[in-house]
């Protein structure tokens, strides 16, 4: 079958799958699972093996039901910090970051355990939302987290305003019959991103498919699944 049948069957298991963005973009590879599958062993894995930024991804229409904005939103509203939000980095897309949190459940919130008790209880929260139980949402998410804290939450775009990995992994999440709830962290090396010879070396050695953006994009556009 296609990389992105095994994709789609690995993530389903929580087995990690990488996505490669776009030589156009980023021309990055992130190591991506779905929220609910995250233990403290994959937070380790994630910044000993991908080494970046671990985020959790959600759809912008779930986030704004509980009170979140993007973070240039909320940054824009104070005069002196407004004009650090009106530039954007060279391939132009609009950052996807909104708050970083930590559940109240943890000790720092940057340990392994605590980010991936953080990570499953955004899910709880975006799972209640998925359920229609909004004002059980927004409440749990007032009463069970503190902000700032150490898990940055990126809210994703429609797959045809924005192809980030954000994007890309709530997709994946959609095409797999799941949740929109991901986690996505880049794939670094030294001084550089991983390149995508050696994440596809990573991938054979993992048993961790590799899929590209443009898999996916044709994908969710032939089967009209945009968020
Ligand atoms: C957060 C990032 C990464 O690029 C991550 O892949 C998500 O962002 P994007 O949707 O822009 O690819 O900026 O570490
Ligand atoms: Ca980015
Ligand atoms: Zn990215």
């Amino acid at each position: 079958s296609s990389q992105l049948e095994k994709a789609i069957e690995a993530f389903r298991k929580g087995i990690p799958v990488l996505i490669y963005d776009a030589a156009g973009r980023e021309n990055e590879v992130d190591y991506v699972i779905h929220a609910s599958m995250v233990t403290a062993e994959r937070v380790y894995e994630m910044r000993t093996l991908a080494g970046g930024l671990i985020c959790y991804a959600m759809p912008q229409p779930a986030g704004r039901l509980i009170g979140l904005r993007y973070g240039y939103e909320i940054l824009s509203t104070i005069p002196e910090l407004a004009p650090l939000t009106s530039k954007t980095l060279g391939y132009g897309d609009k950052p996807a970051f909104s708050l970083w949190v930590n559940s109240v459940h943890v000790k720092t919130g940057i340990r392994d355990a605590d980010r991936a008790t953080t990570i499953r209880e955004l899910d709880k929260v975006l799972t209640m939302i998925v359920n229609d139980d909004v004002e059980k949402a927004r409440s749990y998410f007032q009463e069970n987290f503190v902000a700032p804290g150490h898990v940055p939450i990126l809210l994703g775009r429609r797959l045809s305003d924005r192809k980030g990995h954000t994007e890309l992994s709530l997709h994946l999440a959609i095409l797999a019959g799941m949740t929109p709830s991901t986690v996505i962290v880049e794939m670094l090396s030294k001084g550089d991103a991983l390149s995508i010879e050696d994440a596809r070396r990573v991938s054979r050695e993992k048993g961790y498919p590799l899929v590209e953006g443009s898999e996916i994009i044709d994908r969710v556009e032939r089967l009209g699944e945009d968020l």
